[in-house]
């Protein structure tokens, strides 16, 4: 099973668009995908239509229920979820005097191990805090969503350190999947300026995939549908399925 955090501490950049559709379209390659939803807002676990516990994730990292108890469904077959509620806001109080926080979620998560599932997807808030640390420490790869509306390329300089520090003191396993550049506007300089300043700093790491703005991304959570379900032939549909390629291509195992 490959293990891969979507992170980015600046808000609204598309990271829960780029699990839940990215989980879609590898699904629709018949990979069975779970989604872990550690955002307290619950936004891909709404826009999954998620079924089933709905505090499962607050409890995986609380409690020692077992993990196959937690997991619910999703609208899209072969795409399962560990859903997301508010009380996940409240996890560092939860844990307060437990010894290696940190490493909760890799801990619980090692009985994943030998299951079915190809894929585990993590959506984290915009955030720094426990919760992502948890993801970051538990995941051995790291996608990182990059909108080139807003020019936000400090932010990642700030997670990069993150990143760095953790892979030296706690998850030396971890590596960069690759950053996503979205919400791609090709008739905006700013867009290509961004999409160019991404590409010098990071090189190979820039995934080739771009998503581009699409307005059925925006209308798709609505229908509690991801976009290759909601419009399947969109232009989001096609940057999704080859993102979906891509990670594919990109195996780090
Ligand atoms: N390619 C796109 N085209 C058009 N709109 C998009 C695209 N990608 C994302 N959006 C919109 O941008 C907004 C933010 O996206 P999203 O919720 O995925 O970001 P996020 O990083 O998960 O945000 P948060 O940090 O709050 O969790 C949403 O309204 C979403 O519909
Ligand atoms: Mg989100």
């Amino acid at each position: 099973m490959r293990t891969i955090a979507v992170a980015n501490q600046k808000g609204g950049c598309a990271k829960t668009t780029t699990v839940v559709n990215l989980a879609a379209a590898l699904a629709e390659k018949k990979l069975r995908v779970l989604v872990l939803d550690l955002d307290p807002q619950g936004n891909a676990t709404q826009w999954l239509n998620a079924s089933g516990p709905v505090d499962g994730a607050f409890r995986l990292l609380t409690d020692t229920q077992p993990l196959d108890e937690l997991i619910g469904n999703s609208g899209t077959p072969n795409v399962g979820v560990i859903a997301a509620s508010q009380d996940l806001a409240n996890v560092e109080k939860a844990l307060a005097g437990k010894l290696a926080i940190d490493s909760i979620l890799k801990r619980r998560l090692s009985k994943l191990a030998g299951t079915s599932w190809d894929y585990l997807l993590i959506d984290t808030p915009p955030t720094l805090g426990v919760v992502t640390l948890n993801a970051l420490v538990a995941s051995k790869e790291l996608l990182i969503p990059v909108t080139t509306h807003v020019l936000t390329l400090s932010g990642v300089a700030q997670l990069m350190a993150l990143v760095a520090e953790i892979q030296e003191v706690l998850n030396p396993e971890l590596e960069i999947l690759g950053f996503l550049a979205s919400r791609v506007d090709a008739r905006t300089k700013h867009s290509k300026e961004v999409l160019e300043l991404l590409t010098e700093r990071f090189g190979t790491q820039v995934l080739s995939t771009v998503i581009r703005e699409n307005i059925r991304l925006a209308e798709a959570p609505s229908y509690a549908m991801p976009v290759i379900e909601y419009d399947q032939n969109c232009v989001a549909s096609v940057d999704y399925r080859s993102l979906a390629k891509e990670v594919i291509r990109r195996r780090k195992e």
